[in-house]
């Protein structure tokens, strides 16, 4: 076993790595353990480790010393401390990451990964569990069922975890009554009945007293199943189903114009030297011609070995394509169903764009729609237009191009992934892929005889977006109409497409929370791309909020198309004017959501055009679009 410390996620990976490569002869069992704060997670592990004599001797001194120090336990050891690694855990008592620990009995070795209980670190769970074979899911006989034991059980479900330890600690505190442990083992067995798990298994503990840990307790002599590690070091969690390759291209290796080789891990199933490959999204056939492990060649590699493989002819591959059986494919779209979790505290919109990391991939993906969350609880489906924090639910995600993945129960490594802010560059939620959706294939564009070119040829120029952002009464209209009257005047095709008329009618269903400003904007920059398709330049002035829509719109046109115009004026001076006295009115408190007052402005940041109205002239203004024009 080794002392927890600080690692980033690869040195991480190269531990469990390193680990699975020892004592090559023992079988492998990864498990998490998840619980709230209190449950005695870290108490249980401690003394497994410590009664199963896993400890070495200095760290069953430096842990004396500790819980000296710390003293939660009087003079007794404090089973909590030899696990709780990190500083700041000691600090407050309390368990903040997600730690793996490696040991080994006669029987199996064991990777754990312990994860903690707060409500906002869900995030660790799902990281924690996403290779475990077994979750230890903790209760304290005292407190019973808790909201968090449901949300745990229910991410494991998820993350297809077939084989629960319903472990009721704390039964010291209840006097090891049998009727106190039933209730809660019933109360879970009913929640549970909706969800997908083979085994439950139910033991009464204490980890603090080490009852049913290891040593079977005579205090619970109403108990008949098996102690924690005995169950941990017996049950089967193999499934042998046949699997296909599934090679992941994680960089193309070309250190010479001699050698193309192309690097990644065996994620499913096994490879051999001659074996007909396919490669996706393009779908090319090509044979393996060698399989290479440092400088050795390999007659096959198999699920989890990390090769180069070369093929018999000249294919285009590139980062993020996978290399599948040429006879057994995995799925190809531009569209998914999958299960998302929410781990942002920061809301999740119905079409807003993320970055999703699947495999080697990095992609752009939009949330097109949001089916419904769970009431954890219950296990009810609620609608919503937005996720909160730890929000459970079912969505559709969509890509500008189509990216090769499976479902999540047919391939852990090709049908997870997580959403990424492109700003932050935060881990905003983590998902299971359900399954592809036809409904992109199915919908053909129609290539028409009068394309593009010939309407812009027809106008005299191309079409364009001028695309005016800034706060309520920083004088988009105004800017927008001058724009156009100049424009106009020189004969060019022009509209606009002003927020206060939109909203009267196409948009009229929409409000100004900020999951409607989302569609309000995601429709109006549709809009505006079918207007350019037709040859116009369009004048948009809509306050558009938030950078993510505005890169969003954007992201639809070509390069020389789009004009961000930012109307920089800072807020005293809309809120001075006050064209519509709708300043006044937020300020009272009558209108909510009010861009500036209770709903943020994210200026731009890399803009074409700024416009200083305070200080500017309209003509000058104008005279400055124009030069962009
Ligand atoms: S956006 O944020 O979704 O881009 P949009 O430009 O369409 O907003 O509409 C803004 C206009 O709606 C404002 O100029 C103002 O006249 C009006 N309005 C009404 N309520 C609000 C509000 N809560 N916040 C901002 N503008 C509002």
């Amino acid at each position: 076993m080794s002392e927890a410390q600080d690692f980033t996620r690869e040195e991480l990976e190269d531990r469990v790595q390193d680990y699975i490569n020892t004592q090559a002869n023992l079988d492998l069992l990864r498990f998490i353990t998840c619980g709230s704060v209190d449950d005695g997670k870290s108490t249980l592990i401690g003394r497994m480790l410590y009664e199963a004599q896993l400890v070495f001797e200095d760290q069953v001194t430096s842990l004396q010393q500790d819980s000296k120090k710390v003293g939660t336990q009087g003079g007794d050891i404090d089973f909590a401390l030899l696990v709780d690694g990190l500083a700041a855990e000691r600090e407050q008592g309390i368990t903040i990451d997600v730690a793996y620990r490696f040991f080994s009995t006669d029987h199996r070795k064991f990777i754990v990964a312990d994860t903690p209980g707060h409500e906002q670190y869900t995030r660790n769970m799902v990281t924690g569990a996403s290779t475990a074979d077994v979750a230890v899911i903790l209760v304290d006989a005292e407190n019973g069922i808790l909201t968090q034991t449901r949300r745990h059980s229910f991410i494991t479900s998820l993350l297809g975890i077939r084989h629960v330890v319903l472990a009721v600690n704390k039964m010291d505190l209840v006097d090891y009554d049998r009727a106190v442990y039933d209730r809660i083992v019933e109360e879970y067995r009913e929640f549970a009945k909706q969800l997908n798990f083979e085994h439950i298994t139910p033991i009464p503990l204490s980890a603090l007293k080490g009852d049913n840990v290891i040593e079977r307790s005579v205090r619970t002599h109403w108990y008949t199943g098996p102690t924690l590690l005995g169950f941990l070091e017996t049950v089967d969690v193999h499934h042998d189903t046949e699997e296909s390759l599934r090679f992941p291209v994680q960089w193309v290796n070309r250190p010479n114009r001699e050698f193309r080789g192309f690097s990644g891990t065996v994620v499913a199933g096994s490879v051999a030297k001659g074996d007909e490959i396919r490669i996706l999204p393009s779908g090319e056939v090509a044979s393996v011609k060698d399989i290479l492990l440092y400088k050795d060649s390999l007659e096959h590699a198999q699920t989890d070995q990390a090769v180069t493989l070369t093929l018999d002819r000249e294919v285009d591959v590139s980062r993020g394509d996978v290399i599948v059986a040429s006879d057994s494919p995995c799925e190809v779209s531009d569209q998914f169903d999958a299960s998302l979790v929410w781990m942002d505290s920061e809301q999740g919109y119905i079409g807003r764009s993320y970055w999703l990391m699947l495999g080697t991939t990095r992609i752009n993906a939009t949330l097109t729609d949001i089916k419904f969350k769970y009431n954890i609880n219950t296990l009810d489906r609620l609608s919503t237009e937005a996720f909160d924090l730890n929000d459970i639910g079912r969505v559709t995600l969509s890509f500008d191009k189509g990216v090769p993945f499976e479902a999540y129960s047919a391939c852990k490594g090709m049908g997870s992934f997580v959403l990424v802010d492109r700003y932050t560059h935060a881990t905003v939620g983590a998902g299971m892929i359900n399954f592809a959706l036809r409904r992109a294939k199915n919908i053909h564009r129609h290539a028409h005889a009068v394309d593009k070119e010939s309407h812009a040829r027809l106008k005299g120029h191309k079409g364009k977006v001028l695309w005016m952002t800034g706060l309520s009464g920083s004088g988009k209209s105004t800017v927008a109409n001058a724009v156009e009257q100049a424009l106009h005047a020189e004969g060019k095709h022009t509209f606009i497409l002003d927020g206060d008329n939109i909203r009267h009618g196409l948009n009229k269903d929409l409000g100004f929370t900020d999951a409607d400003r989302v569609e309000n904007i995601r429709r109006t920059a549709e809009v505006a791309k079918l207007m350019v398709d037709a040859g116009l330049i369009v004048i948009t002035a809509f306050i558009s909020p938030f950078r993510s829509e505005r890169d969003m719109a954007r992201a639809l046109f070509d390069e020389d198309e789009f004009l961000e115009i930012y109307l920089d004026v800072p807020l005293e001076v809309a809120e001075e004017r006050d064209p519509k006295g709708l300043y006044k009115k937020a300020r009272r408190g009558d209108l909510p959501h009010f861009t500036g007052i209770d709903s943020p402005y994210e200026a731009p940041e890399s803009a074409e055009i700024s416009l200083r109205t305070a200080d500017m002239p309209i003509e000058q203004c104008v005279e400055e679009v124009l030069k962009h024009v």
